[in-house]
């Protein structure tokens, strides 16, 4: 802009020189100094206006530069904050879901001005129904055989996976054999006997039956013609499925279970379910109980929890275990596979003691089992070795302890 004017001035300057060069020369002398002057003075004038535009560049750079830092400064503040923000808000919902379980467990129109002898009456009541639950479980089974040793091996066939369950419908009169390749799988192969199981050709074939979900782990058992597993991606839901159709009869979520590996040697393993004398039984691992192993009895038909023993019997070092009579086994190996032991029992009568009773040694031979079911009916235990389905006889005495209380 500033630059126009001068050239227009300049122009102005040069047509009015033109005009007055015919007049007297002295005269001329002295506009052309008078003209040399004013161009001078515009010339510093135009010199100070672009150091001023300089300098006026530099500050806006300069403070351009600084809003530059707060900006950056700022907004490392302000994720801070969100941050902590967000702590925040994950603690509120913390404690908000603490405070929520916590009111679950108030009963419902708990009556705070319930007087001390009221309450200690209502407790006692209450342990009274458990213990009158248990002593029916108890009474209701009268069951008198406890293990005495493992008597014997059988190797039956090598199929599917390193890791998987095999067992028989232990209920009386059914010859059919189930088996469960894996870890996680939605196939249950159906076989009529074990003679049809361990033919080369099947026949009749074999029967697939498609679960609508998923398994997790090899704590499968079947009876009755149902088969009871653990869902997969579920901490610890139990369905009962029919097995004629695939079709889920029942399920159940068991409370507290399924936060630790049942047994350290087989960490796929969260809820390991049997069969003995007496019913259903679960096998779980409590870690607010030291990691120890937990059994729960379980109403065949209904699922219903009948009653929790926890037990002394440790997880570490466990690869398997199974109920006879309502006395636990936990069968016990090494991470490398070795010779199986037996070194912890549980009676829920309380007749047999672990302290007293000797080892129990498996036949000599490099084991590792994923999966040892009991079979009441023909005291058989179906194992799972390494890929290979094995059986081991058991001997059973007499427990006239029993009869003594
Ligand atoms: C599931 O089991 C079937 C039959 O045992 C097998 O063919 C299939 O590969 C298994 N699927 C997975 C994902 O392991
Ligand atoms: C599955 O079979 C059982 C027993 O035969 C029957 O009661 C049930 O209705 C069947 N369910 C379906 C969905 O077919």
């Amino acid at each position: 802009m500033s630059g126009r004017l001068v050239l227009v001035l300049l122009l102005c300057l040069y047509l009015t020189v033109g005009s007055v060069q015919g007049q007297g020369s002295s005269q001329d002398a002295f506009i052309i100094q008078y003209l040399e002057r004013r161009l001078s003075q515009m010339e510093d004038r135009l010199n100070q206006c672009e150091q001023k535009t300089v300098s006026v560049t530099q500050k806006t750079y300069d403070l351009s530069s600084e809003i530059r830092g707060y900006l950056s400064t700022l907004s490392v503040l302000r994720s801070e904050v969100r941050n902590q923000v967000d702590s925040v808000s994950v603690r509120v919902e913390r404690v908000e879901r603490e405070l929520e379980y916590l009111e679950n467990k108030i009963p419902p129109q708990t009556d705070i001005e319930i007087e001390g002898a009221l309450l200690e009456q209502q407790i006692q009541a209450a342990e009274l129904d458990q213990l009158q639950k248990k002593a029916k479980i108890i009474v209701a089974n009268d069951c008198r055989t406890a293990l005495s040793q493992i008597k014997s091996l059988k190797i039956v066939k090598k199929a599917g996976d390193t890791y998987g369950s095999w067992f028989k419908d232990p209920t009386e009169g059914s010859a059919k054999v189930y088996l469960l390749s894996g870890i996680r799988n939605n196939t249950v192969l159906e076989y009529v006997s074990l003679h049809s199981f361990t033919e080369r050709t099947t026949t009749p074939p074999v029967k697939v039956v498609q679960l609508p979900s998923d398994w997790q782990g090899t704590g499968q058992v079947v009876y009755n013609g149902f088969l009871y597993y653990h869902k997969a991606d579920t901490p610890n839901q139990i369905l009962k499925v029919d097995l004629l159709n695939g079709t889920v009869v029942d399920s159940t979520l068991l409370p507290g279970a399924g936060r630790l590996p049942v047994y350290s040697l087989n960490p796929n393993t969260y809820l390991d379910l049997a069969v003995d004398e007496l019913g259903l039984w679960v096998i779980h691992a409590d870690p607010e109980y030291g990691g120890n192993l937990v059994i729960t009895k379980l109403d065949k038909a209904s699922l219903a929890v009948e009653y929790n023993w926890d037990t002394q019997c440790r997880s570490r070092d466990a690869e398997g275990a199974f109920l006879i009579c309502g006395t636990l086994y936990v069968v016990y190996n090494t991470r490398y596979g070795g010779r199986s032991t037996i070194q912890c029992l549980y009676d829920i009568h309380d007749t047999i003691h672990s302290e007293e009773s000797p080892v129990m040694f498996f036949p000599k031979r490099y084991t590792s089992h994923s999966s040892i079911h009991y079979h009441p009916v023909e005291k058989q235990l179906y194992a799972w070795d390494d890929g290979y389905q094995t059986i081991y006889k058991v001997e059973t005495r007499r427990n006239d302890q029993v009869t003594a209380e």
